[in-house]
């Protein structure tokens, strides 16, 4: 292509032939020269000069085509065609002797599609809707040039075919493939509908909104490659570019075709077809690059461009023809396998017996168990993982429920599927194949196995019994026509020798053993029979469980044993909605509980750094700070449940429990606190602390940091500037003295040395009430202010703050609900760091790893004064149960090495975080100790940035991390995940944290 006009030229023709004076700038262009107009009243143009002896009737085509939209009127901006001064849509020029045509176009406004970060299935689905309506739109538009002959045009993608030569190895092979397949169609594939079609919606023709946080496609540009073709090639276009550069290709296809599907209706012939006509595309790219390699071979931009191309294809390569379809179908509403409501209507007119499968049980009923993420028979990790144990609780309920069988699983959401083995990276974050596609039956090994149908023997392979149903067999039947199949895993490995690949088996005939436990994995033997409708070429093993995203496409394929049994199989036990949690909890709870995140998360388990839904979507925690020793320690949890199932009753009787767990816990602590008082939660400790100070004292008034919390009870409220000075708060009471936020980064006095400064402060009040003839009963403080931000204090501030405050004869409270129990890392306890020892401290969240209980810790002289002879007494706090577990809690953090691990991985992320600080500017400041972390968001101004602290947590969410924001700007993102939290886990969370930083709306501040 000649590129001879300059950018004065260009300007020079805006003028004389459209009147548009502008600012010019050259835009690339394939074939036309293109401009962009700027014009003085802010209007944007194109400007569109042809090749010489460019055919009319073309532009005639292109210029028609926008005037057909015009008249449409659809939602979606796409260029207008701008008359010039002679009222015509293009005009005539002479350059160099060659005559041109000029046409001037309105400039569609918009981010570029390729640049957008993130796509997510959001804006894809947007991608199709939008596509779906140009589609639309065009179906009653012709033209004579529509159809034209061109390599483009994907019904004559068989050009290609002549090029296969230039391939080798691996990809020769992939293109010769969709080569065939492309053949294979051809017969359905003519006589699909037709029409006119934008024929390239690639990632440099689409245009999207600049809403950065939910945006959708505006615009669509460049009708250059229009064509009359089959109406399908359209969506396999759009589909072909909008999938590049991403984890799972299907996935995203079948978001796109939704929205389109919204707007154009298809056909299953026209499904049918699609897996290839996206195959075709690619390989028309590809084919194409090699061509213009061979041309200019220095020219590495053509080995560059294809290689999204060639990495889609892979992948679409390793996807099977049929699960492509069936996800399609799914897509559109039509049910995934065509056969499954066919198969449904034969299974009911031919059910079976639960006894022709196993003759030799008893079988009078089915007794249907819960397995479910959140399912309190399975227990915790240790002990579902225990045989032993879910061995011993399976024959309770067979003990109970005598002649029945216990069944249970299809569909199921499970627990056990939440480990790597099951795990792959989805579109949006790690995903788990968690969805148990059949129906297993808990009967002793051995027992024998039968088959429900007539049948062939099809597959017979012992498969890997650690993510598979190890020694399997499967049968084909045959049904109105067609075939089914049904799978049995977990069996003897002797089975696999009664039967032969090819052998028929008649109904009620021995198929097979219940394989022993030591045949599969180290689990309760049970049978897992799954139906399946097509085996997708696989000639060993089928998968048993799917994504939860992909629930609705494998119930159809697989459908439910229920159906092929007279008894009833399915589990009946209908759960509360989500929908009914929230209204309910809008009506009956107090209107101050709030929710996280605006689809609140339903998590039904927790397992050590992980919190689990009901779907299965493991979220990383770094924000509990409670579940300290790890979500549902098996330690701890046994501890409580031990405990319970023998007594808990007040500290009026003597148990060792309290002696014991105190006995540990004053070992933690220097020597002056040697004196304990045992609560329930956290507000109570500091109301205690507080009625403390004030009993000693004989004075009411107390100092507290600003945005400081300690606590929902009359006293600690009073202290909590978080909560008075915070939304719905009425002020500061008259009796408590706020000192600033000692924060050395963006407070009022800043840098390492300003300890000394903000400790004047509390030394003034003191000065005032002493003025006023007023005393203070103490000050409270956390020696690491969470909800104020994670801010770390200057060194010298709480030896100067307890200094004054002692001085005036008030109690130095340090509040370590937050940051006690080993988390600093180099030491135990936060006010150690700044080598104090306060006269009270404060402990709740962490101490019971979730169970409430609290503790106040004192010095033997503020415990003395404080005894005036009152009895204390607390219902609950320092019960049996209570001290168990959190004895336990201490010997984990022991025995785990917890503390040295809050050092070693948080100086290992505060690392990595400093160093994405370096790459992402955004991040203002990086601070903490251990596993108390925190970093905040500001311009090169230090002003916060709290809209994109809350987009971050949401993109972290959606990612499966959960991160919590707070500060009094609302702009830091705190850390503060259980203690178990690993290595593995924090490259996780900077992992995540990468993605989100780079994306268009965190890098846009
Ligand atoms: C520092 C601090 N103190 C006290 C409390 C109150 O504890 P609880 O909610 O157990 O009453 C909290 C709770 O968030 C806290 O963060």
């Amino acid at each position: 292509m000649s590129s001879n006009i300059s950018s004065e030229k260009a300007s020079e023709i805006a003028k004389d032939l459209f009147g548009i004076a502008a600012k010019v700038i050259r835009l690339p262009g394939d074939v036309d020269e293109n401009f962009r107009l700027e014009a003085s009243n802010g209007t944007c143009y194109i400007l569109k000069i042809s090749q010489p002896e460019q055919e009319l009737t073309f532009l005639d085509f292109q210029n028609e085509i926008l005037k057909h939209f015009e008249e449409k009127e659809i939602d979606l901006q796409l260029p207008q065609v701008v008359p010039g001064k002679n009222g015509l849509l293009k005009s005539e020029l002479e350059i160099q002797g060659a005559l041109r045509w000029v046409r001037v176009l309105t400039w569609v406004d918009g981010r570029l599609w390729a640049r957008v970060n993130p796509k997510t299935s959001e804006l894809r689905c947007s991608l199709g809707s939008q596509s779906g309506k140009l589609t639309n739109a065009l179906l009653d538009f012709s033209h004579p040039t529509a159809e034209r002959n061109f390599d483009w045009n994907l019904a004559n993608s068989a050009w290609t075919f002549n090029y296969l030569e230039r391939f080798e190895g691996e990809e020769k092979k992939i293109v010769q493939h969709f080569h065939e397949l492309f053949k294979e169609i051809q017969e359905d594939y003519v006589l699909l509908p037709k029409s006119t079609v934008h024929n390239d919606v690639n990632d440099y023709n689409i245009l999207v909104s600049q809403n950065l946080k939910s945006p959708e496609v505006s615009g669509i540009i460049d009708f250059g490659d229009a064509v009359f073709t089959q109406t399908i090639n359209d969506l396999a276009i759009v589909i072909a570019y909008a999938i590049m550069d991403v984890p799972n290709p299907l996935q995203a296809a079948t978001d796109v075709i939704k929205g389109y599907n919204n707007h154009y209706v298809f056909s299953e012939q026209e499904l049918s077809c699609l897996y290839s006509l996206v195959s075709m595309r690619l390989v028309t790219t590809v084919t194409k690059s090699s061509m213009r390699k061979a041309e200019d071979p220095t020219n590495e931009y053509h080995v560059i461009s294809e290689k999204p191309a060639w990495e889609l294809l892979k992948k679409w390569f390793a996807i099977h023809p049929n699960f492509a379809l069936y996800s399609f179908r799914n897509a559109c509403g039509f049910p995934a396998h065509p056969k499954s409501k066919v198969f449904e209507i034969w299974a009911g007119n031919n059910k079976t017996k639960l006894n022709t499968v196993f003759p030799t049980l008893a079988i009078k009923n089915v007794t249907t168990l819960d397995m479910t993420v959140g399912s309190t028979l399975l227990g915790n990790i240790a002990e579902y993982n225990d045989i032993d144990i879910t061995a011993f609780r399976l024959e309770q309920i067979q003990k109970e429920h005598p002649d029945t069988i216990l069944a249970n699983g299809y569909l199921e959401t499970r627990p056990f599927y939440t480990t790597n083995a099951f795990k792959g990276e989805g579109n949006n974050g790690p995903e788990f194949r968690t969805v148990h596609l059949g129906t297993d039956f808990w009967v002793p090994a051995q027992t024998p196995v039968h088959a429900p149908f007539d049948g062939k023997v099809v597959i017979v392979h012992h498969n890997d019994y650690l993510k598979d149903y190890g020694p399997t067999i499967v049968l084909e039947h045959a049904f109105d026509g067609a075939v089914f199949y049904t799978l049995y895993g977990h069996l003897t490995l002797s089975s696999l020798s009664i039967n032969k690949i090819g052998a028929t088996v008649k109904q009620g005939d021995l198929i097979a053993y219940i394989g022993e436990a030591h045949e599969n994995g180290q689990w309760v033997p049970h049978l897992h029979l799954q139906i399946v409708l097509d085996l997708l070429s696989n000639t060993e093993n089928f998968h048993g469980v799917a994504y939860p995203s992909e629930k609705q496409l494998w119930q159809s394929l697989c459908p439910s044993p229920d159906l092929i049994f007279s008894e009833a199989l399915d589990r009946s036990v209908e759960d509360i909605s989500e929908e009914n949690m929230i209204s309910f909890r809008k009506e009956h709870l107090g209107k101050g509980l709030s929710l996280s995140y605006s689809q609140p998360l339903h998590i039904v388990r927790g397992e050590g750094s992980f919190l689990i839904d009901t779907e299965g979507k493991k979220y990383l925690d770094t924000a509990n700070n409670v579940n300290h020793v790890g979500h549902q320690h098996p330690k701890v949890v046994r501890a409580g449940q031990e405990q319970m199932s023998v007594l808990n009753t007040n500290t009026r009787y003597l148990h060792k429990n309290i002696v014991e767990y105190a006995e540990k816990l004053l070992k933690k602590l220097p020597e002056e606190l040697s004196v304990l008082h045992f609560v329930n939660s956290g507000s109570e400790a500091n109301e205690l602390a507080i009625r403390m100070a004030r009993t000693i004292s004989g004075q009411e008034d107390m100092l507290a940091i600003e945005v400081g919390y300690h606590g929902n009870t009359s006293a600690a409220m009073k202290v909590s500037s978080y909560k008075f000075d915070g939304k719905g708060g009425a002020g500061k009471p008259e009796t408590t003295h706020i000192l600033p936020l000692p924060d050395p980064f963006r407070g009022k006095h800043r840098g390492a040395d300003c300890g000394q400064a903000y400790a004047e402060y509390a030394k003034k009040i003191i000065q005032h009430q002493e003025v006023i003839d007023e005393g203070i009963a103490g000050f409270i403080g956390e020696s690491m202010v969470s909800c104020g931000g994670q801010i770390v204090p200057p060194a010298n501030y709480f030896k100067q703050v307890y200094k004054y405050v002692r001085e005036a004869g008030g109690i130095c409270i340090a509040d370590e609900v937050q940051t006690g129990f080993g988390r600093m890392g180099k030491t135990f306890w936060a006010f150690e760091l700044y080598d104090v020892v306060p006269d009270i401290v404060t402990m709740g969240k962490p101490a019971g790893n979730g169970h409430p209980l609290a503790v106040v810790a004192c010095t033997r002289k503020v415990a003395d004064a404080f005894s005036t002879g009152m009895e204390f007494f607390n219902t609950f706090g320092g019960n049996p149960v209570s001290c168990a577990i959190g004895k336990a809690v201490l010997d984990v953090i022991e025995e785990e090495k917890l503390q040295e691990n809050a050092l070693k991985v948080g100086g290992f992320l505060k690392n990595e975080l400093q160093k994405l600080q370096l790459e992402f500017p955004i991040i203002g400041d990086v601070r903490g100790e251990g596993l108390f972390l925190g970093f905040e968001l500001n311009d090169s101004e230090k002003i916060p940035l709290a809209d994109h602290a809350s987009y971050l947590a949401d993109r972290m969410k959606d990612l499966g991390v959960l991160m919590s924001t707070d500060g009094p700007d609302y702009n830091v993102l705190k850390i503060k995940p259980p203690m178990v939290f690993s290595v593995e886990n924090a490259k996780e969370l900077i992992f995540r944290l990468k993605t989100v930083f780079a994306e268009d709306f965190m890098v846009n501040f």
